[in-house]
């Protein structure tokens, strides 16, 4: 890969979702090596040649998909779960009691272990009230492959052994092969999925109580971290809480949040 190549493909993911690969060569070339050449690509330059000519976008969905990383796990940084059953969830049942609506949004879904996490703790916190609220949430990432995967909901048993006993057995069930687990329609039904690039403008109606944008702005430059801050900032409600990977920042001079514990912010309450 030259260096005109590299720099050609960087910026056209850079430009278009925000992702920073600028120092990544060998990755891009590791991910990418393969596919150019079995499907019979000169170069990378013929590649982005055909990316780029092609209208129906097929081609650019398979380039974001090998490039993307989706790297995820059930219950991963589960502090989090735990803050959000013990303080968020009360407050919002008590705020939320007559409206009983509460609009959680994942925006970084991935395979969907993160949102599928979150809608078995709210069920679970709810118990036998769950009928009375509206609480479905909205799980969105930029690549079609993740978001296929996380609706049929498929996973080896391994994957989901990091869940309490009582969620494994309450929201899976086991597959004939003895080595995957499938959700159950029911929680299922409590995720919706769909395709939304955070570089574009937010399209929320009404603001959001909770929203998780975990181990996604670390791939995003400073300037398109800040834009996407600011965004979601005026999508939440306020006194709504923003969750974000225990190694990412925020930079509370750009944006007002209030910091309530590593990783976890506020919005402040009127
Ligand atoms: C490492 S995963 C994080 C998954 C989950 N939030 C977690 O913490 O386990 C990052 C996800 O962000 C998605 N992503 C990257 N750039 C994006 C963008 N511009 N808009 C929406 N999603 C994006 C990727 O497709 C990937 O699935």
């Amino acid at each position: 890969m030259t260096e005109e190549e590299f720099y050609r493909i960087y910026t056209f993911l850079k430009n278009r979702y925000g992702i920073d690969m600028s120092r990544k060569k060998e990755i891009i070339k590791g991910r990418l090596e393969n596919y150019v050449k079995n499907h019979g690509f000169e170069d990378y330059h013929s590649y982005m040649n055909a990316v780029e000519a092609d209208k129906t976008g097929e081609m650019e969905k398979k380039l974001v998909d090998m490039l993307t990383t989706n790297h995820t796990y059930f219950m991963r940084e589960s502090e989090h779960f735990d803050y959000l059953r013990k303080e968020v969830l009360p407050y919002l049942k008590k705020k939320e009691e007559k409206n009983k609506d509460l609009r959680i949004w994942c925006g970084a879904a991935s395979t969907g272990e993160e949102p599928y996490t979150l809608a078995m703790l709210l069920m679970d916190f709810l118990g036998l009230e769950k009928e009375q609220w509206d609480t479905q949430i909205l799980a969105t990432d930029i690549s079609t492959e993740v978001l296929t995967h996380a609706m049929q909901g498929i996973y080896t048993k391994e994957q989901a052994e990091p869940l309490p006993e009582h969620f494994k057995r309450r929201f899976f069930k086991n597959l004939p092969d003895g080595e995957h687990v499938k959700v159950t329609d029911e929680l299922k039904s409590e995720v919706l999925y769909r395709k939304f690039n955070l570089m574009d403008p937010f399209p929320f109606r009404r603001r959001l109580h909770v929203i998780f944008l975990r181990n996604v702005m670390i791939y995003f430059d400073d300037k398109t971290k800040t834009k996407i801050l600011q965004k979601v900032y005026d999508a939440l409600e306020p006194g709504g809480y923003l969750f974000i990977g225990r190694t990412e920042t925020v930079d509370r001079n750009v944006v007002p949040f209030e910091l309530v514990q590593a990783s976890i912010f506020r919005k402040r309450e009127v």
